[in-house]
């Protein structure tokens, strides 16, 4: 390891995790001290999972052992979470006690340890659906999708004065905060956690709200899992992709390169107060394309646009990241289209997590 200088020593919660251990390898590869922990929960990492070398057990919610591993560090980057949509209700004991109380927990140790700065992993879910407008109606802030227009094929959300489809604009960081599953329930909670302790404690907080990430190393799908690893799943067992609604639907598919750069630029350039930042490509892509460039480049059977629905699902979610290059100098570096084309046969985490994520 080169140390320089500025090295800091760095505590990474969820460094066995997807994310966590590319952040892991690009905080070290720039000569960061890291201190890395993970639960190693057995519904993500399956029940024999061993720890990845380098990586201590500890689980943020305890907080003796928490408070041992924050002895002189500088900033924390806390990735331990709970993640997918949340499938029933019954989840949602695990997302409160993993999500909410370990950040909980964590902010209580670091208070208590006089560490000052976090590095918080948010997610676009904060906003449920993204931003609209109507050429008529202008901007536009639809509700949830109704039924019978899903059912019926319409997708797309219709402003209820005029009628007229709403086309999507770019999320701001600014925009209203509308969880509208499990999982981005708790994402809210911990950043209002992280915001009432940066109130409190005079402290800061960089939250950087994922959009969809993908890359090597991701988890075969799962009832957890985001669509890049669900259309891999399918293409390796010989299966089309099923595209659901009309394969229309706009997101923004960031690699997890990127993730691990942007974690790497928070940890080095500290911000006033409590800062929340989209982390994305800024090329959106259709739902669709993603399909279509998985099954190009995996030379597998062409995608099926099916019209299924998942009545949770957001319609169109599209970042602005002008805010994540303005503060933190970080722009992505891999194009949706380059990047999924070498997903297509990239390695996936064989470990298949196990069941439902328990809370205690
Ligand atoms: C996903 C994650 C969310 C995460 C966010 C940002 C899940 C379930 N959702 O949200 O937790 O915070 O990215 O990283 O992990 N679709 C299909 N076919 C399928 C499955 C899904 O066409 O087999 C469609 C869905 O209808 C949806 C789109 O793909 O329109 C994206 O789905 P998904 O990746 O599950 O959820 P996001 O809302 O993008």
């Amino acid at each position: 390891m080169t140390s320089t200088s500025d090295s800091k020593r760095v505590l990474l919660t969820g460094a066995a995790g997807f994310i966590g251990s590319h952040i892991h390898r690009a905080l070290t590869a720039a000569g960061h001290e890291v201190v890395a922990i993970d639960a190693l929960l057995p519904a993500a990492h399956g029940a024999d999972a061993v720890l990845p070398p380098g990586v201590r057990r500890v689980d943020v919610r305890d907080p003796d052992a928490l408070e041992e591993q924050l002895r002189g560090i500088d900033v924390v980057c806390h990735q331990a979470a709970v993640v997918g949509a949340g499938v029933d209700a019954q989840d949602a004991p695990a997302y409160a006690s993993h999500n909410d109380l370990g950040t909980a927990v964590l902010l209580a140790a670091m208070d208590r340890t006089g560490c000052r700065r976090l590095v918080l992993a948010s997610s676009m879910v904060v906003y449920g659906e993204g931003r609209y407008r109507g050429t008529r109606c202008g901007p536009a802030v639809p509700g949830a999708r109704r039924r019978t227009d899903l059912e019926s094929g319409v997708f797309d959300h219709r402003s209820p004065e005029s009628g007229e489809v709403l086309t999507w604009e770019p999320v701001p960081e600014d925009a209203p905060l509308r969880p509208r599953s499990l999982y981005a329930a708790s994402k809210v909670a911990q950043e209002h956690y992280a915001a009432a302790w940066v109130a409190a404690t005079g402290s800061t907080v960089t939250a950087l709200r994922y959009h969809n990430v993908y890359g090597d190393g991701m988890p075969r799908d799962t009832p957890y899992s985001g669509v890049a690893a669900i259309f891999r799943s399918a293409l390796e067992a010989g299966r089309a992709p099923a595209v659901f609604e009309d394969g229309l639907q706009a997101r923004d598919f960031v690699h997890v390169t990127d993730i691990a750069a942007a974690n790497l630029a928070a940890v080095e350039r500290e911000l006033d107060g409590f800062t929340a930042l989209n982390i994305a490509s800024g090329q959106p892509i259709t739902i669709g394309e993603v399909a279509a460039v998985l099954s190009r480049a995996g030379g597998g059977p062409e995608p099926v646009v099916t019209g299924q629905y998942r009545p949770g699902d957001v319609r169109h979610i599209v970042a602005s990241p002008e805010l994540a290059r303005n503060t933190l100098g970080f722009a992505a570096r891999i194009s949706p289209e380059a990047g999924l084309a070498a997903f297509a046969n990239a390695p996936l985490r064989v470990t298949a997590g196990v069941g439902a994520p328990s809370w205690r």
